[in-house]
């Protein structure tokens, strides 16, 4: 049983036996409902109720579980985040950033609900049919075309350049949170770590998509002088690195052996020969530029996008 509440098991029960048949005629509510889908009775915070309906879990989340569901209105597909109450303050945070940072490439989310009881807390977004980048990739047989490649590249880089500009830090960028839509789009979702750029901290994130200069603050606070913008722009870099490779910079020797005698790897030695061969050199530039393993050198989100060679592809 999904959250393991009363409330849960209570609108688990078929939707037929919780209104009168006049009220039902009025929602036009059995039109709506599949079998299996459950209904939760929810407020907004200021008094407003409404239901929600929910159709098939996708995934568990670092803090509760995502479901697919309908719009009750328009019965539009759209997907919840659910958590705990005890998480309320994170998902409230994550909800207003999400809403402050709105973009064509930002997952859209429009709205927070409480479960009537009061110990869920709800965030209602935009559905990603193909769900993460991740998922995509690894399902896919062979590689990615260098026109989506492109694609991609322009809207990362313009949806991150968007979150930096309204003065957020994302701080978790990786493959699972950048997720897909039907067309394929990009949209950037799950900003539970982030925060504004002066007050942020390193708190969730995953190790594989820290910049390397981080590593020895992984247990302590990021230095006061660190621009954390830093970790996105390198976290940007390495998702369009596995959108290119399907692997991960850095597992293999032959790569580590690229890096110099100070410790410096420009990011244009991490892509091979075949790999350029599958990519526009615009695009083989732009991710050597956000991988130089040496921060100082590595360039801001609004500089890349002023560049020409960020334009000269057809996308
Ligand atoms: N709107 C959505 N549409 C489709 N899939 C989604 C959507 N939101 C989240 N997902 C899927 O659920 C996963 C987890 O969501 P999210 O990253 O927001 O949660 P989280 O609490 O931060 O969990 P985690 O710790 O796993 O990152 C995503 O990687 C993605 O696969
Ligand atoms: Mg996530």
């Amino acid at each position: 049983m999904p959250f393991g509440s009363w409330l849960i098991r209570w609108i688990s029960r078929p939707f037929r036996g919780c209104l009168g048949e006049s009220r039902r005629k009025g929602l036009n509510i059995e039109n709506i409902l599949r079998d299996n889908d459950r209904v939760m009775f929810v407020e907004n915070g200021h008094g407003r109720k409404g239901i929600l309906i929910f159709r098939q879990k996708v995934t568990k989340s670092g803090t509760g579980l995502i479901y697919a569901g309908v719009s009750f209105v328009d019965q539009l597909p759209v997907v919840f985040k659910v958590v705990k109450k005890k998480y309320r303050n994170l998902l409230l945070k994550e909800y207003m950033i999400m809403r402050s940072v709105w973009h064509r490439n930002v997952l859209p989310v429009w709205e927070i609900d409480f479960s009537i009881k009061g110990d869920l807390v709800i965030m209602r977004m935009d559905g990603a049919y193909y769900r993460d980048l991740y998922s995509y990739i690894s399902a896919m047989k062979g590689y990615v075309t260098r026109a989506l490649l492109d694609k991609w590249m322009k809207e990362l880089v313009s949806g991150m350049c968007h979150v930096h500009s309204k003065g957020y830090v994302h701080g978790d960028l990786n493959y699972k949170n950048v997720l897909l839509t039907k067309d394929l789009s990009i949209r950037v979702a799950d900003f539970g770590s982030a925060d504004k750029k002066s007050k942020f901290k390193l708190t969730r994130y995953d190790p594989q998509f820290l910049p390397p200069e981080l590593n020895p603050w992984r247990l302590e606070p990021i230095p006061y002088e660190y621009d954390p913008r830093l970790i996105d722009i390198w976290g940007v870099g390495v998702v369009l690195f596995f959108a290119l490779t399907k692997h991960h910079p850095f597992t293999e020797i032959i790569t580590m052996s690229s890096t110099d005698i100070h410790g410096n790897c420009p990011g244009e030695t991490l892509i091979y020969e075949d790999d350029r061969k599958r990519c526009s050199p615009s695009y083989a530039k732009v991710v050597g530029k956000l991988m130089d393993y040496n921060a100082a050198r590595r360039p801001k989100l609004n500089y890349i996008i002023e560049q020409n060679y960020f334009n000269e592809t057809q996308t």
